[in-house]
């Protein structure tokens, strides 16, 4: 029996989390112990996804948020080592590239435990950007490396990875698998398209958190007046981060558009689903946004996500309100996209991830 322990922090991680414990849960050679770091902690960034994808309570819940990065991530390491010396599992899990992550990734490599990092390989080449530290160096101490593209894995090979006693598996993407399964039930749970009264109309969908868009005064007034604008033509609906809704209040921006508290994953696919387009900073909601196969705008100067921008089913804007003028009439007369499994796998990543932890 391999006993795995999970760490989740932070809202992506508890849909990616959701698919990996489904799967866990009907193989009797693993065990698995959950972790909430409570990175994310309210009832619309946390408790919502437990509920609505039937993840397993976490065993700990170390209510850690709120912090700076550094208090953040010192206090995670140091909760996460105190249950790694109690559960002594064979593995630990991390997910993507949050505090969360790396904290999991650095207790666990201290005392020897084996890491696997689910999202590996993936860069945006932005050494500004929190999420890129945390992947690089949660990818350096893993030992199983499962990446989502070719791409990811390419990066590990130039940064020498071949070199490196770790194991690098191509998985695809495990939001993919998220988005088939789920979609059945968001079909049939989430009101959200009629309780907004979206039924008949177009609307762009749009979200922001990114702390290198929203830190910045001017690129977030840049970025909400470009979506006032577009909000003239198609209305913007625009589920609000809290980081996002604390600046925006700090600085005194207003925002026409369409605003909603955070939503859940059901609701989530049902305004994918319906959106004429979606308008996004986050790595997730990019490739979402493909996968019910809707045109996006990213509003981000790289991507971690390069086949989307290589295809153009995305363009790269930044904060520059003249790129985002720009891509919102390319994009709204554009065809919607195909899905290609070479791009992110077929939807069953879940398996061969089991497959090569089983291994670990
Ligand atoms: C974090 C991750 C980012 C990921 C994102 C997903 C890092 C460095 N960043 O960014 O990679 O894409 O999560 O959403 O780990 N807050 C609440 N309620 C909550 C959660 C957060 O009010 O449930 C507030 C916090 O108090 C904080 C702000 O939102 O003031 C930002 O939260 P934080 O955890 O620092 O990072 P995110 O921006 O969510």
């Amino acid at each position: 029996m391999t006993k795995v322990l999970t760490i989740l922090g932070a809202r992506p991680q508890f849909v990616k989390g959701a698919v990996l414990s489904r799967a866990i849960s009907k193989n009797d050679h693993i065990q698995e112990v959950i972790v909430h770091t409570g990175q994310h902690f309210d009832q619309k960034m946390s408790d919502i996804f437990f509920e609505e994808m039937n993840i397993p309570s976490p065993d700990y819940n170390l209510n850690i948020n709120s912090l700076s990065h550094g208090a953040m991530t010192g206090r995670m390491i140091e909760g996460i080592e105190e249950v790694i010396l109690k559960e002594k599992p064979d593995a630990l899990m991390v997910y993507g590239d949050t505090n969360s992550t790396i904290a999991g990734a650095l207790a666990a490599k201290k005392l020897d435990i084996k890491v696997a990092h689910v999202e590996a390989g993936l860069r945006s080449f932005n050494m500004k950007m929190p999420e890129e530290i945390n992947r690089i160096l949660t990818d350096r101490i893993s030992d199983l490396l499962l990446c989502p593209t070719q791409t990811a894995i390419d990066n590990l090979r130039k940064e020498g990875f071949d070199h490196i006693a770790a194991k690098i598996v191509l998985t695809g993407d495990i939001m993919f698998d998220a988005a088939l399964y789920y979609a059945k039930l968001a079909q049939q749970k989430s009101t959200i398209i009629e309780d907004l009264d979206l039924s008949n109309k177009d609307f762009v969908l749009c979200t922001v958190h990114r702390q290198e868009n929203t830190d910045d005064k001017n690129k977030l007034a840049s970025i909400i007046q470009a979506l006032n604008e577009i909000n003239e033509n198609t209305p913007v609906v625009f589920p609000l981060h809290p980081r996002t809704k604390k600046l925006l209040q700090q600085y005194n921006i207003t925002c026409h558009c369409s605003i909603i508290d955070p939503v859940g994953y059901f609701d989530m696919i049902q305004l994918l689903k319906r959106a004429r387009l979606v308008v996004t900073d986050s790595g997730g909601l990019q490739k979402e946004a493909y996968y019910f196969q809707k045109n996006s705008i990213t509003l981000r100067e790289q991507t971690e996500w390069v086949e989307l921008i290589k295809n153009s089913y995305s363009m790269l804007t930044g904060s520059d309100i003249a790129k985002i003028r720009e891509a919102y009439t390319i994009m709204m007369s554009k065809p919607t996209p195909e899905i290609r499994k070479e791009l992110f796998g077929d939807g069953h990543s879940a398996d061969i991830m089991m497959e090569a932890l089983l291994k670990i």
